[in-house]
């Protein structure tokens, strides 16, 4: 019933936002940040994601992002991003804007479209920027993850090879501004939809969770899969409780 709502709606859309978080990478194996199984390894992303704690302990906290990195690598795209890859190239007007830094969604779209051009049209919008890659501390300098082998000292950290600064992860931290480019995409692509798929996301975290109401203040319809409860659930015109992997290729393909 509420699958068929759903089918209908994204059907009738012209345009639709697609609203990611980590739920939707939960059944490739990342953990989430909140919930059960929200732990990874044994900090709180709160304690480490932070330019404060990079500052006391670079080391510390790229030792922590090696992990992650390593630990992402090995986890493959799911069904639900398969899907939604598949969806987004066969039809215009899909716009997929993702919390997530695992870079599964792009994965996907690859994995699907078979050649990295093409493959564009099924990227999301990166909100919180990328696992894999990195940013100077000091210049404007971005590009593709160093490898870090060694944490014991901050010498043996990566550094930029434009200005010698310190190199850090390309994610958002915690008090940091989301990429201006990114936002501007994600609020104009949700201002502008006619359906909005959110998908494996509590909706708590601000700025990103705001993409989710100016689509709907837009007159978007809300339609949610999330096997938990979320901040959404009151506003949602079709709430599906299932996970991303089950309901996903469901209404999609
Ligand atoms: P959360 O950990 O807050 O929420 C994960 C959501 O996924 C919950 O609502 C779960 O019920 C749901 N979930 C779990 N398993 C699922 C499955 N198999 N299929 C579908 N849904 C499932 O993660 P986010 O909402 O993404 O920010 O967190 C938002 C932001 O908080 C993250 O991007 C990160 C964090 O602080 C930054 O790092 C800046």
């Amino acid at each position: 019933m509420n699958e068929a709502a759903a089918r209908e709606a994204l059907r009738r859309a012209r345009r639709v936002v697609v609203f990611t978080g980590a739920g939707v990478s939960a059944e490739s194996g990342v953990p989430t940040f909140r919930g059960a199984g929200g732990l990874w390894k044994t900090f709180r992303p709160e304690e480490l994601a932070t330019p404060i704690a990079f500052g006391r302990d670079p080391g510390l906290v790229w030792e922590w992002y090696a992990w992650r990195r390593e630990m992402v690598a090995r986890c493959r795209p799911n069904a639900a991003h398969l899907a939604l890859a598949r969806w987004a190239l066969a039809r215009a007007g899909v716009t997929i804007v993702s919390q997530n830094v695992d870079d599964l969604h792009e994965r996907a779209a690859r994995e699907v479209a078979g050649d990295p051009e093409a493959a564009r049209r099924a990227e999301p919008v990166r909100l919180h920027g990328s696992l894999f890659h990195d940013q100077c501390s000091r210049c404007a300098w971005r590009g593709p993850a160093s490898t870090v082998v060694d944490t014991s000292s901050v010498a043996a950290l990566p550094h930029c090879a434009e200005c010698g600064g310190l190199l850090r992860p390309d994610v958002v931290w915690f008090g940091e501004m989301l990429p201006a480019k990114a936002v501007e995409a994600a609020f104009a692509a949700a201002a502008d939809a006619e359906a909005c798929l959110v998908i494996g996301t509590t909706g708590a975290v601000y700025p990103a969770a705001g993409v989710v109401h100016t689509a709907r203040a837009a007159g978007a319809r809300i339609l949610v899969v999330d096997p938990g409860p979320t901040e959404y659930d009151e506003v949602s015109d079709v709430r599906i409780r299932e996970t991303a992997g089950s309901a996903v290729p469901r209404i999609l393909d």
